[in-house]
């Protein structure tokens, strides 16, 4: 059943190309550069008329909705708010029926993401669920449901359910973009075809992160603590590096938006200190290069204090080579597909430094896959 796999984890993140091919199958036309989402109780009227996207989810789904909110206010300009689930009820949220729920959870059934579901249908809104298991409670209490097709996931730590969660909110920005007409034609057939090439850059970042994290697992696996740095969209890549690296090896590890280093955070750089930062950039994105210009920035700033830089960069990034201890690097792809291809060789440094600790990855102590209490 692990298909010749030491552990679920390391099989379902190698399923992530396969994940990602499907959950766009059957939504795309790369002639057209339409997104389809399917049948829903959710109108186009709805659509159009929204005045803003609550967005509640729990742990690495959570970290999908920060990345989302990115994308819908990118290219569908509507506002959008992101809460953990568990908090969206205590801060009496303002009654708005133009506004649109969306709750994003892989198992469906999570108790505090089911409770904000009810809130907010309680307030007056139409809800939409971005779920992995089909028939879910969340899904059939929902207007619309757009289900990611990461297949069944075991392992505890969420990997191919959240590379699946990211493609689906962008197939929903997309798809909400279009309806509202913010993109031109060129635009969303360019945006679409290169969605329709990420799973082949997954594959290759598998292909060639895999040992490279497993080298650098034998250095690093012995830190007491660890920290992720990211800007912008990249933001919730470091939050959710970091929830990998602790869930399953037990360290200590937080993430941080890379310019907050300098209120507080510095204070905890020395030699003895990895941090991962995130310094991927489209070129052809002006904003994303300059807070890749900030972000290198950031990497000196943990250099000086001789703290342990691995960079995450793209292919062919020469300069960073100069600057860090460590690079692990992934093909060139749009600003707001980066996400997809940063986190994987974050999910496989997590997986290295775990199974190095002789911990059990796929059962970590005190967690369960699907948390049906509040
Ligand atoms: O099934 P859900 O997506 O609603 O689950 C939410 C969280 O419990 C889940 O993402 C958890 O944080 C994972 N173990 C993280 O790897």
């Amino acid at each position: 059943e692990k298909s010749g796999y030491k552990h679920f984890m390391l099989k379902e993140i190698f399923e992530q190309p396969r994940a990602i091919r499907d959950t766009t199958l059957g939504r795309i036309s790369l002639e057209t550069g339409k997104v389809f989402l399917g049948e829903m109780k959710i109108t186009e009227e709805d659509f159009r008329r929204a005045t803003r996207i609550h967005i509640a989810a729990c742990g690495t789904s959570w970290h999908a909705a920060i990345v989302g909110k990115f994308m819908i206010e990118r290219l569908a300009r509507v506002p959008v708010e992101v809460d953990y689930a568990s908090e969206y009820r205590y801060r009496d949220p303002i009654p708005d029926p133009n506004a649109i729920g969306l709750l994003i959870t892989q198992s469906g059934e999570t108790a505090d993401t089911l409770a904000a579901q009810r809130e907010m249908i309680a307030k007056g809104m139409k809800t939409l669920a971005i779920c992995n298991v089909v028939g879910a409670m969340i899904a059939r209490e929902a207007q619309g449901t757009l289900y990611t097709h990461a297949g069944p996931e075991i392992g505890v730590a969420s990997t191919k359910a959240f590379t699946s969660q990211l493609v689906a909110l962008f197939l929903f920005a997309l798809h909400l973009a279009q309806t509202r007409g913010t993109l031109s034609d060129d635009e969303s057939r360019t945006l679409v075809e290169s969605l329709s090439l990420l799973p082949g850059k997954v594959e290759e970042i598998l292909r060639s992160a895999d040992s490279v994290c497993e080298q650098l697992a034998k250095i690093y696996s012995g830190a007491r603590d660890f920290l992720f740095l990211g800007r912008g969209i990249h933001y919730p890549i470091a939050l959710e590096g970091a929830l990998k690296l602790k869930e399953i090896s037990y360290i200590h590890a937080e993430g941080y938006p890379a310019g907050e280093m300098k209120h507080g955070p510095n204070a905890l750089i020395d030699e003895s200190l990895p941090v991962v930062v995130l310094a991927t950039q489209d070129e052809t994105n002006r904003d994303s290069h300059l807070r890749y210009e900030k972000t290198l920035s950031n990497i000196q700033e943990v250099t000086a204090r001789s703290g342990k830089v691995i960079a995450v960069a793209i292919e062919g990034d020469t300069h960073i080579t100069q600057l860090v201890d460590h690079v692990l690097y992934v093909p060139p792809a749009s600003e707001l597909l980066l996400p997809v291809l940063d986190i994987i060789p974050l999910q496989l440094l997590a997986y290295h430094i775990a199974v190095r600790r002789g911990c059990d990855v796929d059962q970590p102590r005190n967690l369960a896959k699907s948390v049906t209490v509040e």
